[in-house]
Protein backbone atom coordinates (compact mmCIF):
# COMPACT_ATOMS: atom_id res chain seq x y z
CA UNK A 1 0.00 0.00 0.00
CA UNK A 2 1.30 3.55 -0.79
CA UNK A 3 1.26 6.33 1.56
CA UNK A 4 -1.19 8.56 1.90
CA UNK A 5 -0.53 12.11 -0.38
CA UNK A 6 -1.66 14.94 0.88
CA UNK A 7 -0.95 19.18 0.21
CA UNK A 8 -1.16 22.59 -0.26
CA UNK A 9 -1.78 24.04 -3.02
CA UNK A 10 -1.18 28.11 -3.96
CA UNK A 11 0.82 30.76 -5.36
CA UNK A 12 3.27 31.40 -4.39
CA UNK A 13 3.24 29.11 -1.35
CA UNK A 14 6.74 28.45 -0.49
CA UNK A 15 6.31 30.35 3.14
CA UNK A 16 3.63 28.09 3.88
CA UNK A 17 3.71 26.73 7.20
CA UNK A 18 0.88 24.18 6.32
CA UNK A 19 3.47 21.18 5.66
CA UNK A 20 5.44 21.50 9.03
CA UNK A 21 2.21 21.78 11.08
CA UNK A 22 0.42 18.50 9.20
CA UNK A 23 3.55 16.67 9.93
CA UNK A 24 3.81 17.40 13.23
CA UNK A 25 0.03 16.53 13.62
CA UNK A 26 0.56 13.03 12.06
CA UNK A 27 3.51 12.69 14.47
CA UNK A 28 1.58 13.03 17.42
CA UNK A 29 -1.92 11.52 16.41
CA UNK A 30 0.42 8.30 14.68
CA UNK A 31 -0.90 8.51 11.32
CA UNK A 32 1.16 7.57 8.22
CA UNK A 33 0.74 10.32 5.77
CA UNK A 34 3.07 12.79 3.69
CA UNK A 35 1.71 16.06 3.02
CA UNK A 36 3.26 18.11 -0.12
CA UNK A 37 3.51 21.77 -0.74
CA UNK A 38 2.38 22.02 -4.10
CA UNK A 39 3.49 25.54 -6.30
CA UNK A 40 0.50 25.81 -8.62
CA UNK A 41 -0.69 28.84 -11.03
CA UNK A 42 -3.95 29.71 -11.66
CA UNK A 43 -4.28 28.44 -15.06
CA UNK A 44 -2.48 25.35 -14.33
CA UNK A 45 -4.99 24.88 -10.89
CA UNK A 46 -7.11 22.43 -12.68
CA UNK A 47 -4.87 20.44 -14.13
CA UNK A 48 -2.55 20.19 -11.35
CA UNK A 49 -5.71 18.96 -9.03
CA UNK A 50 -7.16 16.35 -11.05
CA UNK A 51 -3.57 14.87 -11.51
CA UNK A 52 -2.71 15.29 -7.71
CA UNK A 53 -6.37 13.22 -7.48
CA UNK A 54 -5.80 10.76 -10.34
CA UNK A 55 -2.50 10.05 -8.98
CA UNK A 56 -4.05 8.33 -5.44
CA UNK A 57 -3.96 11.99 -3.84
CA UNK A 58 -5.99 12.29 -0.68
CA UNK A 59 -6.74 15.68 0.16
CA UNK A 60 -5.52 19.20 -0.60
CA UNK A 61 -5.66 22.51 1.17
CA UNK A 62 -6.01 25.46 -1.13
CA UNK A 63 -4.69 28.65 -0.36
CA UNK A 64 -4.29 31.92 -1.91
CA UNK A 65 -4.94 33.04 -4.82
CA UNK A 66 -7.65 30.25 -5.58
CA UNK A 67 -10.15 29.59 -2.30
CA UNK A 68 -12.65 31.22 -4.64
CA UNK A 69 -11.77 29.82 -8.15
CA UNK A 70 -11.44 26.11 -6.72
CA UNK A 71 -15.02 25.91 -5.87
CA UNK A 72 -15.88 25.27 -9.99
CA UNK A 73 -14.21 21.71 -9.54
CA UNK A 74 -16.10 20.47 -5.97
CA UNK A 75 -18.93 18.16 -6.91
CA UNK A 76 -19.98 18.67 -3.40
CA UNK A 77 -19.73 22.04 -1.35
CA UNK A 78 -20.14 21.93 2.40
CA UNK A 79 -22.94 24.85 4.24
CA UNK A 80 -19.64 26.90 5.34
CA UNK A 81 -18.05 26.91 2.13
CA UNK A 82 -20.90 27.73 0.25
CA UNK A 83 -21.25 30.52 3.03
CA UNK A 84 -17.82 31.39 2.66
CA UNK A 85 -17.82 31.68 -0.93
CA UNK A 86 -14.61 29.62 -1.04
CA UNK A 87 -12.80 26.39 -0.46
CA UNK A 88 -9.74 25.45 1.38
CA UNK A 89 -10.15 21.73 2.27
CA UNK A 90 -10.63 19.48 -0.67
CA UNK A 91 -11.22 15.91 -0.03
CA UNK A 92 -11.03 13.18 -2.84
CA UNK A 93 -13.74 10.67 -2.59
CA UNK A 94 -13.65 7.80 -5.28
CA UNK A 95 -14.62 9.97 -8.26
CA UNK A 96 -15.61 12.89 -6.13
CA UNK A 97 -14.49 16.10 -4.79
CA UNK A 98 -15.49 17.39 -1.56
CA UNK A 99 -15.11 21.14 -0.71
CA UNK A 100 -15.40 22.46 2.55
CA UNK A 101 -13.79 25.76 4.49
CA UNK A 102 -12.68 25.58 7.94
CA UNK A 103 -11.07 29.07 8.24
CA UNK A 104 -13.66 31.08 9.77
CA UNK A 105 -14.21 27.22 12.42
CA UNK A 106 -10.18 28.12 13.01
CA UNK A 107 -10.76 31.41 14.06
CA UNK A 108 -13.76 30.84 16.31
CA UNK A 109 -11.66 27.79 17.94
CA UNK A 110 -8.42 30.18 18.69
CA UNK A 111 -10.77 33.16 19.89
CA UNK A 112 -13.33 31.05 22.27
CA UNK A 113 -11.03 28.07 22.92
CA UNK A 114 -7.59 29.18 23.03
CA UNK A 115 -8.34 32.44 24.16
CA UNK A 116 -11.70 32.41 26.08
CA UNK A 117 -13.39 35.33 24.62
CA UNK A 118 -17.13 35.26 25.07
CA UNK A 119 -18.18 36.13 21.93
CA UNK A 120 -22.30 35.98 22.49
CA UNK A 121 -23.35 40.21 22.94
CA UNK A 122 -19.98 41.34 22.16
CA UNK A 123 -19.73 44.66 19.50
CA UNK A 124 -16.81 43.32 16.74
CA UNK A 125 -15.41 45.50 14.46
CA UNK A 126 -13.63 43.39 10.98
CA UNK A 127 -11.40 45.56 8.79
CA UNK A 128 -11.61 44.99 5.41
CA UNK A 129 -14.01 43.22 2.83
CA UNK A 130 -12.09 41.19 0.93
CA UNK A 131 -12.38 37.19 0.62
CA UNK A 132 -10.95 36.61 4.12
CA UNK A 133 -13.60 38.74 5.46
CA UNK A 134 -16.60 36.28 3.61
CA UNK A 135 -14.87 34.06 5.29
CA UNK A 136 -15.32 34.99 9.02
CA UNK A 137 -18.72 36.44 9.05
CA UNK A 138 -21.20 34.03 8.86
CA UNK A 139 -19.35 32.08 11.95
CA UNK A 140 -18.92 35.32 13.78
CA UNK A 141 -22.95 35.81 13.55
CA UNK A 142 -23.23 32.17 14.38
CA UNK A 143 -21.54 33.11 18.14
CA UNK A 144 -24.59 35.72 18.05
CA UNK A 145 -23.15 39.11 19.13
CA UNK A 146 -24.88 41.85 19.72
CA UNK A 147 -23.06 44.00 16.46
CA UNK A 148 -20.74 43.34 13.84
CA UNK A 149 -19.89 46.08 11.89
CA UNK A 150 -17.67 45.70 8.67
CA UNK A 151 -15.46 48.48 8.04
CA UNK A 152 -13.44 48.68 4.37
CA UNK A 153 -11.56 51.30 2.29
CA UNK A 154 -13.84 50.26 -0.58
CA UNK A 155 -18.14 51.32 1.44
CA UNK A 156 -19.51 49.29 -1.51
CA UNK A 157 -17.66 46.22 -0.72
CA UNK A 158 -18.19 45.88 2.86
CA UNK A 159 -22.26 47.58 2.40
CA UNK A 160 -22.14 44.28 -0.37
CA UNK A 161 -20.84 41.94 2.43
CA UNK A 162 -23.02 43.55 5.37
CA UNK A 163 -26.55 43.51 2.86
CA UNK A 164 -25.57 39.19 1.70
CA UNK A 165 -25.29 38.59 5.48
CA UNK A 166 -27.69 41.08 6.78
CA UNK A 167 -30.41 37.76 7.09
CA UNK A 168 -27.98 35.69 9.63
CA UNK A 169 -27.56 38.77 12.31
CA UNK A 170 -26.92 42.39 13.04
CA UNK A 171 -24.43 42.77 10.73
CA UNK A 172 -23.51 46.88 9.16
CA UNK A 173 -20.82 48.44 6.89
CA UNK A 174 -18.86 51.67 7.34
CA UNK A 175 -15.78 53.40 5.58
CA UNK A 176 -12.43 52.52 6.75
CA UNK A 177 -11.65 55.61 8.26
CA UNK A 178 -14.97 56.84 9.60
CA UNK A 179 -15.84 53.69 12.20
CA UNK A 180 -18.17 56.12 14.40
CA UNK A 181 -16.35 57.13 17.45
CA UNK A 182 -18.97 55.98 19.70
CA UNK A 183 -18.90 52.70 19.14
CA UNK A 184 -17.24 50.92 21.90
CA UNK A 185 -15.47 47.48 20.52
CA UNK A 186 -14.65 44.00 22.42
CA UNK A 187 -13.17 42.60 19.86
CA UNK A 188 -11.59 44.38 15.98
CA UNK A 189 -10.24 42.12 13.66
CA UNK A 190 -7.81 42.90 11.15
CA UNK A 191 -8.85 41.56 7.81
CA UNK A 192 -7.44 43.33 5.16
CA UNK A 193 -4.39 42.24 3.40
CA UNK A 194 -2.22 45.77 4.07
CA UNK A 195 0.16 44.30 6.01
CA UNK A 196 0.98 41.62 3.74
CA UNK A 197 1.76 44.21 1.14
CA UNK A 198 3.90 46.09 3.63
CA UNK A 199 1.18 49.29 4.35
CA UNK A 200 -0.35 50.71 7.83
CA UNK A 201 -3.44 52.30 6.44
CA UNK A 202 -4.78 54.76 9.02
CA UNK A 203 -6.36 52.04 11.61
CA UNK A 204 -9.56 53.49 13.41
CA UNK A 205 -8.00 54.78 16.34
CA UNK A 206 -11.04 55.49 18.20
CA UNK A 207 -11.94 52.19 18.31
CA UNK A 208 -9.52 50.83 20.75
CA UNK A 209 -10.34 50.67 24.30
CA UNK A 210 -8.40 49.08 27.45
CA UNK A 211 -10.94 46.24 27.22
CA UNK A 212 -10.31 45.70 23.26
CA UNK A 213 -8.61 42.42 21.56
CA UNK A 214 -7.32 43.15 18.01
CA UNK A 215 -6.91 39.77 16.33
CA UNK A 216 -4.97 39.78 13.14
CA UNK A 217 -5.36 36.99 10.53
CA UNK A 218 -2.13 37.57 9.65
CA UNK A 219 1.15 36.41 11.31
CA UNK A 220 4.72 36.73 12.04
CA UNK A 221 7.65 36.29 13.83
CA UNK A 222 7.98 39.94 14.72
CA UNK A 223 4.51 41.63 15.39
CA UNK A 224 2.50 42.62 12.03
CA UNK A 225 1.85 46.49 11.83
CA UNK A 226 -2.01 45.48 13.11
CA UNK A 227 -0.54 44.40 16.04
CA UNK A 228 2.10 47.16 17.21
CA UNK A 229 -0.55 49.89 16.21
CA UNK A 230 -2.93 47.70 18.72
CA UNK A 231 0.14 47.84 21.64
CA UNK A 232 0.44 51.67 20.92
CA UNK A 233 -3.06 52.28 20.93
CA UNK A 234 -3.38 50.55 24.67
CA UNK A 235 -5.72 47.40 23.44
CA UNK A 236 -5.87 44.88 26.23
CA UNK A 237 -4.36 42.25 23.66
CA UNK A 238 -2.86 42.01 20.55
CA UNK A 239 -2.84 38.38 19.18
CA UNK A 240 -1.48 37.46 15.69
CA UNK A 241 -3.26 34.91 13.39
CA UNK A 242 -0.88 31.40 14.99
CA UNK A 243 -4.06 29.92 16.18
CA UNK A 244 -6.34 30.14 13.39
CA UNK A 245 -3.63 28.97 11.33
CA UNK A 246 -3.22 25.57 13.45
CA UNK A 247 -6.93 24.99 14.40
CA UNK A 248 -8.38 25.49 10.85
CA UNK A 249 -5.58 23.36 9.94
CA UNK A 250 -6.55 20.67 12.58
CA UNK A 251 -10.23 20.73 11.02
CA UNK A 252 -8.66 20.25 7.83
CA UNK A 253 -6.92 17.31 9.31
CA UNK A 254 -9.99 15.94 11.30
CA UNK A 255 -11.89 15.76 7.91
CA UNK A 256 -9.29 13.99 6.30
CA UNK A 257 -8.09 11.12 8.62
CA UNK A 258 -11.17 11.33 11.17
CA UNK A 259 -8.81 12.25 14.34
CA UNK A 260 -8.99 15.72 15.84
CA UNK A 261 -4.88 16.63 16.95
CA UNK A 262 -3.79 18.70 19.92
CA UNK A 263 -3.58 21.96 18.74
CA UNK A 264 -1.79 23.53 22.25
CA UNK A 265 1.31 21.75 21.43
CA UNK A 266 1.58 22.48 17.73
CA UNK A 267 0.82 26.15 18.34
CA UNK A 268 3.50 26.14 21.06
CA UNK A 269 6.03 24.74 18.12
CA UNK A 270 4.90 26.98 15.81
CA UNK A 271 5.21 30.22 17.55
CA UNK A 272 8.92 29.66 18.43
CA UNK A 273 10.13 28.52 15.07
CA UNK A 274 8.24 30.48 12.88
P1 LIG B 1 -8.31 38.65 1.01
O1 LIG B 1 -8.79 37.44 0.27
O2 LIG B 1 -7.01 38.45 1.75
O3 LIG B 1 -9.36 39.27 1.87
P2 LIG B 1 -8.79 40.62 -1.02
O4 LIG B 1 -10.05 39.95 -1.39
O5 LIG B 1 -7.89 41.14 -2.10
O6 LIG B 1 -7.87 39.70 -0.14
O7 LIG B 1 -9.14 41.84 -0.01
C1 LIG B 1 -8.16 42.66 0.52
C2 LIG B 1 -8.80 43.59 1.58
O8 LIG B 1 -7.76 44.38 2.18
C3 LIG B 1 -9.81 44.57 0.98
O9 LIG B 1 -10.78 44.83 1.96
C4 LIG B 1 -8.93 45.81 0.74
O10 LIG B 1 -9.65 47.03 0.72
P3 LIG B 1 -10.40 47.51 -0.64
O11 LIG B 1 -11.64 46.65 -0.75
O12 LIG B 1 -10.69 48.92 -0.43
O13 LIG B 1 -9.43 47.26 -1.76
C5 LIG B 1 -8.05 45.76 1.97
N1 LIG B 1 -6.80 46.50 1.81
C6 LIG B 1 -5.69 46.10 1.14
N2 LIG B 1 -4.72 47.03 1.23
C7 LIG B 1 -5.24 48.06 1.97
C8 LIG B 1 -4.73 49.31 2.43
N3 LIG B 1 -3.48 49.72 2.15
N4 LIG B 1 -5.55 50.09 3.18
C9 LIG B 1 -6.80 49.69 3.50
N5 LIG B 1 -7.34 48.53 3.08
C10 LIG B 1 -6.57 47.71 2.35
Amino acid sequence: MSIDRYGVMGYPVSHSRSPVIHRLFALQTSQDMQYELLQVTPEKLEIAVRQFQRTGGKGLNVTVPHKSEITRLVDHLSERASTAGAVNTLTFKEDEILGDNTDGFGLMRDLVANLGLTLEGSNILVLGAGGATRGIIGPLLDMQPASVRIANRTLGKAQALADHFSRSGPVTACRFNVVPVSDQYDLIINATSAGLHGESPPYPSAAVSESTVCYDLSYGLNATPFSAWAIEHGAAQAVMGWGMLVEQAAESFRIWRGIRPNTAEVLKHMKITA
